[in-house]
């Protein structure tokens, strides 16, 4: 039975206060190296912010490996791209290695760099069956109730025996690279990183009822192994729970 452990803040300045602290203690803290996913959108972009101008050297950021959840299938340099977000927000103002740096390759051939991306993240983080097992992937919540780039129109690729697929935009059409739920849920922590009234009507639905959603909402289907979901809301997309 899956705990849903929610934290709850004001606003988007107090949720990025409060999932600092949990990176520290709970994910960093006495450990050589961790490896993190992240995800893009609107919420990541406002810690990479906080982290840029209060944690430049708070934070002991040569020991984390840095890969994505999902990716636009766009240069690095696209304003759609979400390594070029944390570039631009986070990398670009703090002293990390070039090497701890696993960004997917969103300007070459979708297919080739959904196994390419599969391949770096059994390399580096593979379990003993070879399936990533990383520290913490962090997620967020699409309105739709999409996640990663899992989106409810094609949200089979979600059980896909691949640790990344091919995945696109149900409107825009874009492609995208995605983590499946074998990588999402083979994590040590799974965070979903949620803000705005838009999103609470999700988020009431997954943690009240997540077995009615689990055909319509690929977010209901996140189900760490540790049987631990951890919520980063503010209170707003809290509204409803
Ligand atoms: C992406 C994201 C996506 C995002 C959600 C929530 O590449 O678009 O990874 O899954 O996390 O759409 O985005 P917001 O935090 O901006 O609402």
């Amino acid at each position: 039975m899956i705990k849903d452990e929610t934290y709850i803040y004001k606003n988007t300045q107090q949720l990025s206060i409060g999932f600092t602290q949990f990176l520290i203690n709970e994910v960093i803290k006495d450990k050589l190296s961790v490896n993190i996913a992240l995800s893009g959108g609107s919420t990541p972009k406002a810690i990479f912010d906080y982290w840029a101008s209060r944690f430049k050297d708070e934070i002991p950021w040569e020991k984390i490996k840095f890969f994505w959840g999902d990716e636009r299938c766009v240069p690095p340099d696209d304003e759609m791209s979400n390594y070029g977000m944390t570039k631009k927000h986070l990398f670009d103002h703090i002293k990390i290695p070039a090497k701890n740096i696993f960004r997917i390759q969103g300007e070459d051939v979708p297919s080739d760099e959904a196994k390419r991306y599969s391949k770096v993240l059994e390399q580096q983080s593979g379990d003993i069956n070879n399936t990533p097992e990383l520290d913490l992937i962090i997620l967020g919540l699409g309105d739709d109730g999409h996640t990663a780039s899992i989106f409810p129109h094609e949200i089979n690729l979600w059980d896909s025996n691949q640790d990344c697929v091919v995945a696109q935009h149900p409107e825009t059409g874009m492609k995208r690279i995605s983590f499946t739920g074998k990588v999402i849920n083979n994590a040590s922590k799974v965070i979903f990183l949620v803000t705005g009234e838009n999103k609470a009507q999700k988020v009431k639905s997954i943690i009240k009822n997540r077995n009615d959603f689990k055909n319509k909402y690929p977010g209901a289907r996140v189900n760490p192994k540790n049987q631990i979901l951890y919520w980063f809301m503010d209170e707003k997309a809290a509204s409803l729970i």
